[in-house]
Parts: C-alpha cells; structure tokens; sequence
C-alpha cells in the first residue's frame, strides 16, 4: 500500500501543479511542498493560486511554493506561463496536467474549441510543449498527466471538437479525458523515437469528493455515487498522482489509478484499453494539435 508516507526527499526538485487551488490538484501540490519541492501553483486566476500558497504555508512556513497564473481555456495565457517559467527557471522535474473541467454548460475557449477539449487536452498540450526543452534538459524529468476511468467509454470525434454538430456535457468530458491518455501514450511513443530519457506517465485518481461536479445538481451527484460508490476524500485521489511524480516503481507510457477496480484504493499500475492505444488514432490527434496551438514537440 503506496501513501504519502513513501514520498523521498524532493528537495532540490522544481515542479509545476495545474489546477493547485482545488481538490486533487491542492492535495498534490501540498504534498509535494512539504516533502521539499519548490511547487509552482499554475491556477486559472491570481486570487485562487495565492490562496492555495497561504494554505500551504500555514501548514509550514518553510514550503517552497509559487503562486502564478494560467488559464488554460485561452492558448495566448498558457504561452505566457510558459514563457516566465522558461525565464524564471532553469530546471523542471515534473510537470503535472491536473486541471480539468468537467460537465460545463456549452462553452468555447478563446480559440473556439469545445470547453472540456480545450482545457483539459489542448491547454495541456500546448503547456508541455512550451515547457519540453526545460523538462529535457532536467535529468529524469516526468510528465505526469491526468485522466479518468470514464475515457474505456469514449472516442474521439474529430468532426465535433468546436461542438459545431451537437453538445453533450458527459460525452465531451469523456471524450477529453481520454484525449489526455491518448496524448501520455503518444507523447512517451514520441520521446522513445527521439531517444530523450523524459518520461510520459498517465494517472486517474478514481471516484473523489471534489469540486469537479460543480456544474451537476444535487440529484446527478446522488446518481453518481449510486452508480459507482463512495467517493474517496481527495488526499486520497491524489496519491496516484503522487506515485506517478516520484515512485521509482511508475513507468512511462502507464497508467496510475486505485487499485480497487480503478474508483477506489491505493495506487497501482494498470493496463490501457485499446481505445487509447491505437497508433493511427494517437497521431491524428497529435498532428491535429500541433496545428491548431502551432507548437511541435517533443
Ligand atoms: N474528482 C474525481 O472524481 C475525478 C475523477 C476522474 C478524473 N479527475 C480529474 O482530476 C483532475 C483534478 O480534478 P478535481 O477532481 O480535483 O476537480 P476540481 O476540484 O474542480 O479542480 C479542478 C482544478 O482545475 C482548475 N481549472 C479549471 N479550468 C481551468 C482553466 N481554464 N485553467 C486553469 N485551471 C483550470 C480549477 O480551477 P478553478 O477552481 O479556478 O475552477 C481547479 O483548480 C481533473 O483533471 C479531473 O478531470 C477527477
């Protein structure tokens, strides 16, 4: 059984959370603090990331951490980040794509894009391709991305990501969660042809109490844990992630996620369904992404 307790010494270590104001993207960077590293809070507005610090110190005050913004939903915020982190820093250990939206009334980005493509997949995509020539130069440097067990039950529609033909909240989640595995196992096929040694790993934390059903009602939350049992605290969802940044035991091109039929439990390495591993899906959806944020990596 993997806890916090496992953690080694991260002093020395720079790392960035996206979404480290909330839920498991906090517990993460919490976590990742205390046990040493300098923690990069990349939240959506000024506000929200400076709260998250005065949380984070007020358990010590010795916590290295970095209050900053990002919005991901908007490609000119996330080059921004990108661009400070690039003249502020000099290495990068892990990057963490934690941030996510979950079930919105239809939105678009700034860039016109579905509001659950965009955030979750797209904003992440073009984050790590800003920040891949730090994250190379960072021996053993990881990527840590999250999905969620809801991705076995989607596919990608490349006719719909603008919702230009029909919007359904649960499908577009799905639909982005897996388009974030998709992109972990793509991106470790793409580091392993170019021969760098950073890794790519996937992770979903499982069912967690968090604010991510902000958008549901009441009774769809019920519904919801009917349908797949309690929810775990989000400390607890948080650990896969936890493993994924600093166990020796985390593989690139794998999935992290609760041992107990992926909602609940302990972290555990998973195999992948073959809805996330088909090559030919993983590259159009790559090149697709590069052409839209016109970033080409690794
Ligand atoms: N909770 C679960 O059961 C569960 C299950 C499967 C997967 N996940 C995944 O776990 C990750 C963390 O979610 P959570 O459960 O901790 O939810 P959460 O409490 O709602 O946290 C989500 C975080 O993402 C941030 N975010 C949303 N839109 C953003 C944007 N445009 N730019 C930058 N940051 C943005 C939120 O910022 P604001 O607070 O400012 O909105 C918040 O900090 C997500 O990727 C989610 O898909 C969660």
């Amino acid at each position: 059984m993997w806890t916090t307790k496992n953690i080694p010494d991260q002093r020395g270590k720079t790392m960035i959370v996206t979404g480290a104001n909330s839920g498991i993207g906090f517990e993460t960077a919490r976590e990742l603090s205390l046990s040493g590293a300098y923690v990069i809070l990349a939240c959506r507005n000024f506000k929200n990331a400076q709260d998250a610090l005065e949380r984070i110190r007020q358990i010590s005050e010795k916590a290295t951490v970095e209050a900053s913004v990002l919005d991901l939903s908007d490609l000119y915020s996330v080059k921004q980040f990108a661009k400070t982190v690039l003249q502020t820093h000099s290495r990068l250990d892990v990057l963490i794509n934690n941030a996510g939206v979950a079930t919105p009334p239809e939105t678009k980005t700034a860039q016109g894009y579905e509001l659950q493509f965009g955030v979750n997949f797209l904003g992440h995509f073009a984050l790590t391709g800003y920040l891949y020539p730090l994250l190379r130069k960072t021996k053993g440097s990881r990527i840590v991305t999250l999905s969620s067990n809801g991705y076995q039950h989607a596919s990608i529609d490349f006719q719909n990501l603008r919702s230009e033909i029909s919007y359904d909240p649960m499908r577009e989640y799905r639909q982005s969660k897996l388009a974030n595995l998709i992109f972990s196992v793509e991106l470790n096929r793409r580091i392993g042809i170019k021969g760098d040694e950073v890794l790519s790993i996937a992770t979903q934390p499982g069912a967690n109490k968090t604010e991510l059903t902000r958008h549901l009602s009441p009774e769809e939350i019920a519904a919801g844990v009917e349908r797949l049992g309690t929810f775990m605290e989000p400390w607890q969802g948080a650990l896969s992630t936890l493993f994924a940044a600093v166990s020796e035991e985390a593989v690139s091109g794998k999935l992290i996620q609760p041992h107990e039929d992926g909602y609940r439990g302990y972290p555990s390495l998973v195999s992948i369904k073959e809805n996330a591993l088909d090559t030919a899906t993983g590259k159009k959806l790559w090149e697709l992404a590069e052409e839209i944020t016109g970033i080409h990596f690794p």
